[in-house]
């Protein structure tokens, strides 16, 4: 399964018969045991202060296994489309800070971390398969190394780091997409990875004659709905559905021309 969330999950083309070789872990040797706590757990974990080894290891620190058999089977999160990758991931502490105080969520979404355990899974199951360095791993870390070094970001557009940049965002996010599908699948064209607002972007005039290059009715615009109410509360009998301009403002979509704001029933 591992190489099927990979090769969703990076933009790239992975054909490649992969047998799994063990999983690096952190091989710091840790003194955390001899340390004081770095500070108070989160609210969640708080349960745990006084159990350190409930999610520390004296040879490999902070342990993912341990994480994993207290939350393995989280359906709500294995179902939701951007959190998905739980199921195939065995490193946790990239992306879930602790000691942070109680009044601070234990997760920090860090999309380099993502593709770095991509890339990573990647280039041991190509060293399980055959010739180190030689592999497609290589071609794409040497890659991300280039463009680290040229400059990326065109005026306007958020730039991405390298690593960001192989990820291919619709995978975990088509569900948020609000354009339906009308600008594509390749989100990263217009946005960052830290927030979805754009701050440069000036929505189009309200007199603009273009909102179904970029909008998308509701279905019920294509069924008798159209004809029996929109037309009529808009008091625009004649007007096509693609004609938006003609009965919405830029406001909300409830917020109908020369008519005000719609309270549905
Ligand atoms: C709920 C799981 C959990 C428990 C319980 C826990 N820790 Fe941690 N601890 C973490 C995580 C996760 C990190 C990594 C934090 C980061 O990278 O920001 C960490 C980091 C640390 C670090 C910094 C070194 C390192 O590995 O990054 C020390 C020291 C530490 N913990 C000590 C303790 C002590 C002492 C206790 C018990 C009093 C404890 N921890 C209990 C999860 C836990
Ligand atoms: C002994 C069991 C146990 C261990 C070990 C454990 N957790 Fe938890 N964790 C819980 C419980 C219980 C909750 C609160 C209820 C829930 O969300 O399931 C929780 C909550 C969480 C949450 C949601 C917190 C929030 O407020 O959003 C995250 C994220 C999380 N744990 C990650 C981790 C990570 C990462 C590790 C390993 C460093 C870890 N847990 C270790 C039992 C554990
Ligand atoms: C690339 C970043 C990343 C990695 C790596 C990662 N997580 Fe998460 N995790 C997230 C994000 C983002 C959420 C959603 C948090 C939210 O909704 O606020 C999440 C949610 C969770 C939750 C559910 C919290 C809740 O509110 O119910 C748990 C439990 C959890 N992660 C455990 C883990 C464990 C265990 C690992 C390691 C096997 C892990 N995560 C690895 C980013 C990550
Ligand atoms: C493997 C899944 C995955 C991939 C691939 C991915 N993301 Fe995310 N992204 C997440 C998760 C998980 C979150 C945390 C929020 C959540 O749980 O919904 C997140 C958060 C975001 C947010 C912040 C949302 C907010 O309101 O806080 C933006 C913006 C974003 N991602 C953009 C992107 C872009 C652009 C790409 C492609 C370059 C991308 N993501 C690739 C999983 C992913
Ligand atoms: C051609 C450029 C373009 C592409 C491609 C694009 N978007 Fe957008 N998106 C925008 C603009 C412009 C906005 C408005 C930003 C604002 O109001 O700050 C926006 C807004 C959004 C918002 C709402 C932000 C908010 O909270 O108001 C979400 C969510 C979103 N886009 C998701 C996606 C997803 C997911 C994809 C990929 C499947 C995607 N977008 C592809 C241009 C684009
Ligand atoms: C160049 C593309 C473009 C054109 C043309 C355009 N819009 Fe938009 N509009 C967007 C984007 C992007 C957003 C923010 C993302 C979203 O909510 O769909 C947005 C948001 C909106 C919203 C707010 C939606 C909400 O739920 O907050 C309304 C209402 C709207 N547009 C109406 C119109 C109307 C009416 C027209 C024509 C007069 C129009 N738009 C023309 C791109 C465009
Ligand atoms: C004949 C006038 C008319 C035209 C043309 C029209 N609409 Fe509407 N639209 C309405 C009215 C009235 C409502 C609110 C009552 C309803 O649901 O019919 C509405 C509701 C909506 C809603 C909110 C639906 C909901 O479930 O909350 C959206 C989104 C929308 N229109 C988008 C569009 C887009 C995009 C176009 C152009 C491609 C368009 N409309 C063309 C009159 C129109």
């Amino acid at each position: 399964m591992r190489w099927v969330w990979i090769a969703l999950i990076l933009g790239v083309a992975l054909l490649i018969h992969v047998a799994w070789g063990s999983l690096s872990h952190w091989k710091r040797a840790e003194t955390w045991q001899r340390l004081a706590s770095p500070g108070a757990l989160s609210a969640a974990h708080a349960s745990l202060e006084a159990t350190c080894v409930a999610c520390h290891t004296s040879v490999t620190g902070v342990d993912a296994v341990k994480c994993i058999a207290c939350h393995a089977n989280n359906t709500s999160l294995l179902q939701r489309q951007p959190t998905a990758f739980h199921a195939d991931i065995t490193n946790c502490r990239e992306c879930h800070v602790e000691h942070q105080g109680v009044n601070q969520r234990p997760t920090n979404m860090v999309h380099t971390a993502l593709a770095r355990i991509g890339l990573q899974q990647l280039a041991d199951a190509e060293k399980a398969s055959r010739e180190p360095g030689s592999g497609i791993h290589v071609q794409l870390l040497h890659w991300i190394e280039e463009q680290g070094k040229a400059e990326h970001g065109s005026a306007g557009v958020p730039s991405l780091t390298p690593e960001e940049a192989v990820l291919r965002c619709a995978t975990c996010h088509a569900n948020e997409d609000r354009h339906f599908r009308l600008f594509g699948e390749d989100c990263a064209l217009c946005h960052g990875t830290a927030r979805w607002t754009i701050a440069e972007f000036r929505h189009p005039s309200a007199r603009s004659l273009d909102c179904a290059q970029c909008h998308q009715a509701p279905p019920s615009h294509y069924m008798e709905h159209f004809r029996m109410v929109s037309q009529r509360v808009a008091g625009k009998p004649h007007a096509q559905v693609n004609q938006c301009y003609l009965c919405h403002q830029t406001t909300a979509w409830n917020d109908i021309k020369e008519v005000g704001w719609y309270k549905h029933h």
